[in-house]
């Protein structure tokens, strides 16, 4: 009787342990736990912030001050002006097809018997819509509004309720319904923050926050011109991403044929949006291993150099223009200090795009690997520098800021909340004259209209 007991006790046990161990490996949907994918650091652009700053998931109003070393503690900041990516947001209405495209292939062809598959066919739902299109989601407003309140905490004496009031702190974003909204959610997360209620309205401009659109040459040479985005094309072709689609096609056990380069996109997109949208850590993740996600990266990181940066030189001229306003501003906040000492603008916060970031990232020659970026050197570039994912995730920053010092005015750049040194400059606050005399050729011309003009052969 008694082993008898024993006996079932022991069934039942064992086959407790074998279903949730059945549980834990497989890929749950319904898991409450956010784990965070292991390929989540290869969503490049699609990727979620804190995979930059890993600190944030902690604590999503930390910042890391013992990272920024000032040349003499009397320093004092007297200007910050923020370049900000729009937050978080949904997939446009060309990649949402895709998507659906993919997920229709995988519920009426794909016979894998992996999990994953399973999972998907029986309780993922495809609950993008057209309608959707690149909007701005609920994280994307939490993105915001925690760098507002994160910058308060790095600028305690620029983003004061003194300045707020005053109007010295400015807004401008794009157009873009995704960037309008972050704004929105960036000036809230001040308020909210200095625990004030002030008039503060944005400025829109598309001048200046979307130049790429208004730089005919641009237009006309790279974003119509097919050519100009080869090397894209010929990896897309290659044997990486060749060996990418067939381990996809043999997980899902389809045909070679069924599977193209726009279905590993669309799969890798489900994961992505999935994560940065919902925090899970979707069956579509499980679609990929770490070599598969390099590859990825790698295809997205082609296009964003040589559609946006160092792959053609009028990508990163196009951004002349908001190179030249954030000098003429910064020029402005020096006069103001050499003479009365009144800065009246004392916080610009610019929220833009992606393609707002790189060129001027680019014009200022960061983030340039020496061997350029090209459809045959995947494994030679493993350690490149250029990884839009670390460059421009969601809610990417670039932080100029002066400081008023014992022996001049300085300046300090950051991207994403993190210092960085200027190429070229041994200093990493440098002079604000050494770093006029460092881009000299470029304060000196740089002219947009010149620049975008096309020249007649
Ligand atoms: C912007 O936010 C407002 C309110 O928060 C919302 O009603 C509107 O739909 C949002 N627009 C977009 C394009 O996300
Ligand atoms: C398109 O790009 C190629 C490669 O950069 C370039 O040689 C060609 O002149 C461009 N075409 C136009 C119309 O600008
Ligand atoms: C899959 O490939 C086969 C040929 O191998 C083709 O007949 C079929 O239309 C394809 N199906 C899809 C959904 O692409
Ligand atoms: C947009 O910004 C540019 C550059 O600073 C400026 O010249 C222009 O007047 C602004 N346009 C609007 C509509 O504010
Ligand atoms: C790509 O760059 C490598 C250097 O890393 C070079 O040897 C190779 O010829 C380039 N390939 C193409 C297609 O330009």
């Amino acid at each position: 009787m008694v082993k008898q007991v024993v006996t079932t006790i022991c069934f039942v046990l064992f086959h407790c342990i074998i279903s949730y161990w059945a549980f834990m490996s497989s890929c749950s949907v319904h898991s409450t736990a956010t784990t965070i994918p292991a390929i989540a650091r290869y969503f490049g652009t699609k990727g979620r912030y804190e995979e930059v700053n890993p600190y944030l998931i902690d604590d999503i109003l930390d910042i890391k001050k013992s990272l920024v070393k000032l040349p003499s503690l009397k320093c004092y900041a007297i200007h910050l002006t923020a370049v900000i990516r729009h937050g978080t947001r949904f997939p446009t209405t060309k990649n949402i097809l895709k998507m659906r495209k993919f997920y229709d292939l995988v519920v009426r062809y794909a016979s894998g018997n992996l999990n994953c598959l399973w999972e998907i066919k029986s309780n993922w739902k495809m609950w993008y819509r057209d309608e959707m299109d690149g909007r701005l989601v609920d994280k994307g407003r939490e993105d915001h509004k925690h760098l507002a309140q994160r910058l308060i905490r790095w600028f305690p004496s620029l983003l004061t309720k003194e300045n707020l009031r005053r109007g010295r702190v400015k807004l401008i974003t794009s157009s873009k319904h995704r960037c309008v909204n972050s704004t929105i959610a960036f000036r809230a997360g001040l308020m909210e923050g200095l625990n004030i209620q002030v008039e503060l309205e944005h400025a829109v401009n598309d001048t200046l926050m979307r130049y790429f659109d208004q730089c005919e040459r641009f237009v006309k040479e790279v974003e119509n011109n097919k050519s100009a985005l080869e090397e894209v094309k010929y990896f897309n072709e290659g044997p990486e991403m060749k060996r990418t689609m067939e381990k996809m096609a043999d997980r899902l056990e389809v045909p070679y044929a069924n599977i193209t380069d726009d279905s590993v996109e669309a799969a890798f997109y489900l994961c992505a949006y999935e994560f940065t949208i919902k925090g899970l850590n979707s069956p579509w993740c499980q679609l990929f291993d770490k070599v598969d996600a390099e590859v990825m990266e790698y295809s997205g990181d082609l296009k964003q150099y040589w559609k946006r940066s160092y792959g053609h030189e009028i990508n990163s001229k196009s951004s002349c223009i908001l190179f030249h306003d954030l000098f003429h501003r910064l020029d402005r906040v020096v006069a103001q200090i050499n003479s009365d000492g009144v800065v009246s603008e004392v916080v610009t916060v610019q929220v833009g795009h992606a393609e707002t970031l790189i060129p001027l990232l680019t014009l200022l020659d960061l983030f340039k690997d020496d061997i350029p970026l090209n459809s045959t050197n995947f494994a030679t570039q493993q350690n490149r520098i250029f990884r839009s994912g670390h460059i421009v995730p969601y809610a990417a920053n670039l932080l100029v800021v002066l400081y008023q010092c014992p022996d001049g005015i300085r300046m300090g750049v950051r991207i994403n909340e993190k210092p960085l040194t200027l190429p070229g400059l041994s200093d990493s606050v440098p002079l604000y004259e050494d770093v006029k005399k460092h881009y000299s050729a470029l304060l000196g011309g740089c002219d947009q209209e010149t620049v975008c003009k096309i020249k007649n052969s």
